[in-house]
């Protein structure tokens, strides 16, 4: 069983394993997957212990969680959990009273910490004028293709842990080779929720503490044209107050 180092979340006391198994299924709309069970036990004998999952993807049933994030920062009425959301179900997020019911849930021991997910360095500063419990955790897309300069600073100096999704590629496609990208992200100082259902390619995501890229390699990676993957598009509603454009989820951290 390989042993896979952890980062300090810095406004708690806890720790995160720096890989771990993403559980969606793609194309969208999510797929349903026979496997994810099985995929998730024997995840567990490689040496996975940071598990990324969502109401979406198919739902557990938990007695707590370790870390619960807002997956987007966007609403639904309440009582609908399907995804994609419908878009008449699309409501504008109240973002002071949704992180007060999650500080709440971190309160009464629900969750050991609490954290937010597609989060633009906006939408943090508003979280964090009227928050009481920073977020510990900002998980975004990142890859050599949507590297995340600007907020990976914001975070940094707000002491706020990134987590890269779609670390080999968004929306279910490669780019290059999965193990530099993999590296490449692991060397960026974040953590990585990774999607394989196949053993050997489980195995291989934990080798990127293995290896190390060059600087020329940095080098070239470092000057590949960035574009954002999940661009948010079904999140958008023509409905008063809520984000009419993909840009408006990003607040233009978009290309
Ligand atoms: N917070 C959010 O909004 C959000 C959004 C997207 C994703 N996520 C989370 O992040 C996780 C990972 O993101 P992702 O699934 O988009 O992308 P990813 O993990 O970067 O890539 C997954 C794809 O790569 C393949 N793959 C995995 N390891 C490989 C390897 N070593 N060599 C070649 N192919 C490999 C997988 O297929 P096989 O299974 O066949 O190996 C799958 O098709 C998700 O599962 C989910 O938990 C969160």
């Amino acid at each position: 069983m390989k042993s896979i180092p952890e980062a300090l979340l810095t406004c708690t006391d806890k720790t995160i394993p720096l890989v771990g198994f993403g559980t969606a299924v793609y194309p969208l709309p999510l797929q349903p997957s026979q496997t994810m069970k099985e995929s998730i036990l024997r995840a567990i004998e490689i040496g996975y212990r940071h598990f990324d999952s969502a109401t979406v993807y198919e739902p557990w049933e938990l007695e707590y969680l370790d870390l619960y994030l807002i997956h987007f920062p966007v609403s639904s009425t309440p009582g609908k959990y399907e995804g994609p959301i419908k878009e008449e179900d699309i409501v504008p997020m109240d973002l002071k009273s949704v992180w007060e019911a999650m500080e709440e849930c971190k309160n009464v021991g629900l969750t050991k910490s609490i954290g937010v997910s597609n989060f633009s360095c906006k939408k943090l500063q508003l979280l964090l004028a009227t928050a009481n419990i920073p977020p510990a955790v900002n998980q975004v897309e990142m890859n050599p293709l949507w590297q995340q300069k600007k907020l990976r600073e914001f975070c940094e100096r707000n002491g706020i842990h990134v987590t890269a999704y779609s670390p080999l590629g968004a929306n279910g496609t490669i780019w290059g080779s999965s193990q530099v990208h993999g590296i490449w992200v692991h060397e960026q100082g974040v953590s990585i929720v990774v999607k394989s259902f196949n053993e050997e390619r489980m195995k291989e995501n934990l080798d990127i503490f293995d290896w190390k890229l060059s600087e020329e390699e940095c080098e070239k990676i470092n000057q590949i044209s960035q574009r954002k993957g999940c661009r948010g598009v079904l999140l958008i509603s023509k409905d008063e107050g809520s984000y009419k454009f993909s840009e408006d989820i990003w607040d233009g951290e978009i290309d």
